[in-house]
């Protein structure tokens, strides 16, 4: 059994994704070619969004992002803990300092008091100038935008969407992608949509942004190509992989419904003996990963150790908050200091998930979870 198992879903495109990049192979338009404005053309259909740029990854997503805001030294950037690396990374490569927000511990997305806090706090110490939010739609469920909103409008800050792993989930009959200023997302060969490398795309309504975005997506090029008007990067995303998610894209919707009727059913099997993830009403995950809490770190780690005997796939994201990983040791945060996202990691872990699962998987998972137990 594979954790993510993308070898089903390669039998189902491998006839199309060989032609197409044998198209590509034969107009050799390795960078830019038309599969490229395409795609981005699809996904803003699908996020219902005025424009998306792809990239060449998830974390340069972010970091362009940023860089169209002008964020740098001096700015807060207010980021969950509990989250992977790369959302508050983005933030210190470009000068500017993560502020560390704690999480639910039911939908394990950013708590809208912490956040509330961590911005009060920010402003009475008068160091750091707060600039703007970034919430991620973690193991692909929208943070609670409406509220996370209306913190952002009332001291000034923009909402960067980190939906990495949220693409495909809704929130109140919103699409990812769509639910903050602007959006962030991934094409890593795991996430609910990945390319065959890496890749990502920026969403966003903003015209003038937008414009920022291309020039910096290019070395900051301008209108004459040898000009260059700001400081950017080499930031596309190759045409070989527009053709694989050009692909993928025509099986996502139902890939969605897969991922939701598994997702279901392990809710179904598991509820009565672990806490299962929460989904609030009026939103859709995408089900990046499907995570379960356990009573305790020792409960925690018997069920893994138990699943691995059984060569049952099991991972743990993430056994470790962001504000305590060795790199950000010089922020200063100490250990309680966001109790919620420290006891998850100490908790949770995630099983199998992908839209290709089958009933005897989910059964033997189920199974030797209960046997654990
Ligand atoms: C929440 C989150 N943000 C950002 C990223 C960065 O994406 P990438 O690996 O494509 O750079 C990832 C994925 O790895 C992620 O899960």
């Amino acid at each position: 059994m594979q954790f993510i198992d993308l070898g089903r879903q390669h039998a189902l495109i491998a006839d199309e994704v060989r032609t197409g990049i044998d198209a590509v192979l034969n107009s050799q338009k390795f960078i830019m070619g038309p599969q490229v404005s395409e795609l981005e053309e699809q996904l803003a259909a699908f996020a219902q969004t005025c424009h998306v740029l792809t990239c060449s990854n998830g974390t340069d997503a972010l970091i362009l992002l940023l860089m169209a805001y002008g964020v740098g030294p001096g700015d807060a950037v207010f980021v969950p803990t509990f989250t992977f690396f790369a959302s508050a990374e983005c933030v210190s490569i470009v000068g500017a300092t993560p502020v560390f927000v704690d999480v639910q511990p039911d939908t394990f997305n950013i708590s809208v008091d912490s956040l509330t806090q961590a911005i009060n706090r920010v402003k009475a110490e008068g160091v750091l100038r707060p600039r703007g939010i970034i919430p991620v739609d973690l193991f692909g469920l929208p943070a609670d935008y409406d509220a996370i909103s209306a913190v952002a409008k009332e001291h000034g800050l923009f909402v960067l969407e980190d939906a990495a792993q949220g693409f495909g989930g809704e929130y109140r009959g919103r699409r990812a992608g769509s639910l903050g200023d602007v959006a962030a997302t991934s094409f890593f060969p795991a996430k609910p949509l990945g390319c065959y490398g890496d890749g990502g795309a920026v969403f966003m309504d903003d015209d003038e942004l937008f414009e920022r975005c291309k020039s910096i997506r290019v070395h900051g090029q301008g209108t004459d190509r040898y000009d260059n008007v700001r400081l950017g990067m080499n930031g596309r995303l190759d045409t070989i992989q527009a053709v694989v998610l050009l692909a993928k894209l025509k099986l996502f919707a139902d890939e969605i419904e897969a991922r939701n009727a598994h997702a279901a059913d392990y809710t179904e099997r598991l509820a009565d003996v672990l806490t299962v993830p929460t989904v609030p009403s009026e939103l859709r995950s995408v089900w990046a990963q499907y995570t379960l809490t356990a009573a305790d770190e020792a409960q925690r780690n018997a069920i893994v150790g138990h699943l691995r005997e059984q060569n049952i796939p099991v991972t743990i994201y993430y056994p470790k908050p962001v504000h305590l990983s060795t790199a950000y040791r010089l922020l200063g945060y100490e250990p309680g200091s966001l109790p919620t996202s420290e006891q998850l990691s100490r908790t949770v872990f995630s099983i199998p998930m992908h839209p290709y699962l089958t009933n005897g998987e989910i059964e033997a998972v189920t199974q030797a979870i209960r046997e654990a137990l």
